[in-house]
């Protein structure tokens, strides 16, 4: 699945009679360096998260464990993705807004990012969003 927004990326899982096991590299698996990763768990009921763009920052987002609904929004187009496995993940490009709902109670989800944490890359005001991203 591709399009403007992001793009799903369907991870190679290497399995045996064990069972199952996928590793993520950077610039492979992965188009960029991975420089952090951090993970949402525990999320309280319906609570939304997000609510922001990153201005430089590519993330891939993988719901390792149960499910959750994003919405992403360049400026022009709004989509949603309902992530539900570990087998693969969205690619989320820097200039996009997005939002996360409906956090199953058991729900991990996994956020490969391109950058290490740096509060001035974030957007947090979407009127400030739409006048950067129609800019660009
Ligand atoms: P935030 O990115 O706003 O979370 P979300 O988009 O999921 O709602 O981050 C929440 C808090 O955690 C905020 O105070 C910044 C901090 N934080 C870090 O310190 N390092 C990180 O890598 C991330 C993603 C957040």
């Amino acid at each position: 699945m591709i399009n403007q927004l992001a793009k799903y990326i369907n991870f190679p899982v290497r399995g045996d009679e064990r069972g199952s096991l996928i590793a993520l590299e950077s610039n492979q698996d992965v188009p960029f360096d991975i420089q952090r990763v951090y993970y949402i768990f525990a999320t309280k009921e319906n609570v939304s998260r997000g609510y922001h763009a990153h201005k430089a920052l590519k993330q891939v987002a993988i719901c390792v464990k149960g499910s959750c609904r994003f919405v992403l929004d360049d400026g022009v187009e709004r989509q949603e993705f309902y992530l539900d496995t570990c087998t693969g993940g969205i690619l989320i490009e820097s200039m996009v807004w997005r939002e996360m709902h409906d956090f199953s109670d058991d729900c991990v989800l996994l956020v490969l990012a391109s950058e290490h944490y740096d509060e001035s890359d974030y957007i947090r005001n979407y009127d400030e969003f739409l006048s950067l991203a129609n800019k660009a």
